[in-house]
């Protein structure tokens, strides 16, 4: 089991950690959205401005109508999943180091799951495969992470960013 089956780091260097953050200390409660029970912020393809082979990437792959950032309370565990609605998704994390998400493979018997780890590093984005099984640990201070939805799949996207070289 290889961990690009379920995510790979895209090689873009993020400049908007700062300013999102800046916006979402500045936000008021009534411009957050509880959405299947997680607390959201909408973001707009403006706001990806300083990040242009994001902005790109997003415009290439029509996902402007899912921008967003999630916020996850500390010591909560986002139990193991796969995402509904979207196909996949790009995330870059902001805030919420004591966290990570794994991925993985749930074993006939149900007792065993082969797990991979996905550790953010700070300001890279990665796609993840969210159609495969995957949980969130988030421990010692609020986490937020910009989701960005696709309509594509993780093979789609796969082979989108390798053509572009972002992967
Ligand atoms: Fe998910």
């Amino acid at each position: 089991m290889n961990s690009s089956e379920f995510f790979v780091e895209l090689n873009i260097d993020s400049t908007i950690t700062e300013s999102i953050m800046n916006k979402i200390n500045d936000s008021t409660p009534d411009q957050w959205i509880t959405i299947l029970d997680q607390n959201l912020f909408k973001l707009s393809i403006d706001d990806f401005a300083s990040d242009p082979k994001m902005c790109k990437v997003i415009k290439d792959l029509g996902a402007q109508e899912r921008l967003s950032v999630l916020q996850f309370n500390p010591n909560v565990c986002f139990q193991w999943h796969k995402d509904k609605v979207r196909t996949g998704a790009i995330n870059m994390l902001l805030r919420g180091f004591d966290s990570f998400c794994a991925f993985g493979t749930i074993g006939k018997g149900n007792l065993f799951t082969e797990v991979q780890k996905l550790e953010h590093k700070p300001n890279k984005y990665y796609l993840m495969d969210v159609k495969k099984y995957h949980c969130v640990f988030n421990f010692s201070e609020p986490r937020y992470i910009i989701s960005i939805g696709l309509e594509t799949t993780y093979d789609e996207t796969f082979k989108y960013l390798t053509e572009n070289k972002f992967i």
